[in-house]
């Protein structure tokens, strides 16, 4: 988990972008992709200014692979949880990667329609909610039991 970031971020002109790609960056040399060779790294900025981050874990099974988001959505439950604002994730390449869907899905839990995605130096970040629509979350649980 990162030390303290920045206070109060709630804009996108708030988010330092390039800290984050670069934590992210740093991300994908702790990944563990003996299979794939794709490194991955995540790294997200937390409402109250910290900077969590995932790297992707892969397993000889293939389909029991951790995706870097996977792994960062662990560390925020690990390390105090909260929420959600911001996130990069990148490759190997230091380019950003696209989540996948079961990725958008376990971001969506932690920071909803709001969660910006890094689209990449000079490209407006995306709205989780823009990757994800009509996203399926926890509100829904409350809505749709049956007793
Ligand atoms: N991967 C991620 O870590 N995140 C994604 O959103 C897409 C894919 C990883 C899983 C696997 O280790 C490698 O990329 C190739 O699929």
């Amino acid at each position: 988990m990162g030390e303290v970031y920045c206070e109060g971020v709630n804009a996108p002109a708030d988010i330092a972008w390039d800290e984050l790609r670069s934590r992210a960056r740093g991300a994908t040399r702790r990944s563990y992709a003996p299979y794939s060779h794709v490194r991955v790294g995540a790294a997200a900025l937390t409402s109250d200014g910290r900077v969590i981050e995932g790297s992707n874990v892969e397993n000889a099974s293939f389909g029991l692979t951790l995706c870097a988001e996977c792994s960062l959505v662990s560390d925020l439950a690990r390390h105090g949880g909260g929420r959600l604002v911001a996130v990069a994730v990148v490759a190997g390449d230091g380019e950003p990667l696209a989540p996948c869907g079961r990725c958008r899905q376990l971001l969506f839990e932690f920071g909803g329609n709001s969660l910006l995605v890094d689209a990449g130096v000079g490209v407006a970040p995306i709205p989780l909610g823009d990757l994800l629509p009509g996203a399926f979350g926890p509100g829904d649980l409350d809505e749709r039991r049956s007793e």
